[in-house]
């Protein structure tokens, strides 16, 4: 016969495991990487243990009749094949249960869809480069990203037309994900029309750059009244879809949006955190996050604690 302190420390063990568990599938850190060349590696990036996916920024030239340029600032020079050394990395944070996401879109806006013909082609080309197609020029090499992600900032039609040509590329046995970015005044003009087709699995709002739905002044309200809005009108393929899109450092951005870590922890995690859309935290950038740790800082306060009766197999001790 077991001991009753033995029994009680075997139970102890399970409920933190199973705690444990659950816990981690409910916050995630996702961060973008590739716009500043003074920041760490993808290797570096993964090891730090923080976050769950790493968005690749940006594809941010194409279609239109262009060819697709990746643009990954200092890092490598996609054009002339100078990336495809990326794979190893990329396929290292895959081994480890990163995901990694190519990003269309940010700020230089030299990208738009002119027709459903486009968007058809540009999910070929997508496909054929960057996923589980075969081309000769693949700027990152061999890697296949686990998703696309829409840092849609110019233009308002087809992107519904590329987001259903990217789902039609998506099987059981290879899920593509799909994930946007829009910003956080609702609806995002830009990517309003794609996230209606309820086919993204996750929603990344920039709460920065827009001033009317930021914290500010010690004021959570605009932020919270916006994070409602997009989490109850926007249909997803995933529950816990929406993140809080943050700068993780002050210069991160040119217009606002900067919340420090402690007052996020206590003024602004609290009153998105019970929604049953929140997924966590999104990040930009991995240079900025490297300034200031703000990712290792959130990290253990952007879990959602499950209630015990979440614990399913307590039965079984
Ligand atoms: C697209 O970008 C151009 C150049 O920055 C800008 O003038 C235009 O207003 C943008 N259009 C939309 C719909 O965002
Ligand atoms: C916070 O902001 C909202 C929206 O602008 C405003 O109605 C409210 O009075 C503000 N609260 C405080 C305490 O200033
Ligand atoms: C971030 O954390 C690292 C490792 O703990 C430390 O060396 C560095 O000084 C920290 N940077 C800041 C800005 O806090």
């Amino acid at each position: 016969m077991e001991s009753r302190q033995t029994r009680e420390a075997r139970i102890a063990m399970v409920v933190a495991l199973l705690w444990s568990r659950a816990s981690a599938s409910m916050g995630n850190i996702n961060i973008y990487w590739g716009q500043n060349s003074n920041e760490a590696s993808l290797p570096n990036t993964y090891a730090s243990g923080n976050f769950e996916i790493v968005m690749l920024a940006f594809l941010n030239k194409f279609a239109d009749g262009q060819t697709p340029v990746l643009n990954l600032a200092g890092h490598c020079d996609p054009p002339s094949g100078g990336c495809k050394s990326l794979s190893a990395d990329i396929q290292s944070c895959q081994s480890r249960g990163v995901k990694v996401f190519m990003s269309l879109g940010g700020a230089v806006r030299n990208y738009k869809i002119t027709s459903v013909e486009d968007a058809k082609n540009m999910a070929s080309y997508l496909w054929d480069n960057f996923l589980g197609g075969q081309s000769d020029s693949r700027p990152i090499g061999d890697a296949v990203q686990d998703g696309i992600d829409f840092n849609i900032q110019n233009t308002t039609a087809h992107w519904d037309d590329l987001a259903s040509a990217m789902s039609a590329l998506s099987t059981p046995s290879k899920k593509i994900y799909l994930s946007a970015a829009p910003q956080c005044p609702y609806p995002d003009a830009h990517l309003i029309t794609a996230l209606q087709t309820g086919r993204f699995d996750y929603v990344w709002i920039q709460f920065y750059n827009n001033t009317p739905c930021l914290y500010a002044n010690d004021n959570a309200t605009n932020l919270v009244n916006s994070w409602t809005l997009w989490t109850t009108s926007i249909p997803t393929a995933q529950t816990r879809s929406f993140y809080i899109g943050l700068p993780a450092a002050p210069d991160a951005i040119n217009n606002g949006g900067y919340v420090e870590p402690d007052v996020l922890i206590s003024q602004v995690l609290p009153k998105i955190k019970p929604s049953s859309k929140y997924g966590g935290v999104m990040l930009w950038s991995k240079y900025w996050d490297e300034q200031t740790n703000y990712s290792s800082i959130i990290k253990d306060s952007i879990i959602t604690k499950p209630s015990l009766v979440e614990v399913p197999s307590l039965a079984y001790v």
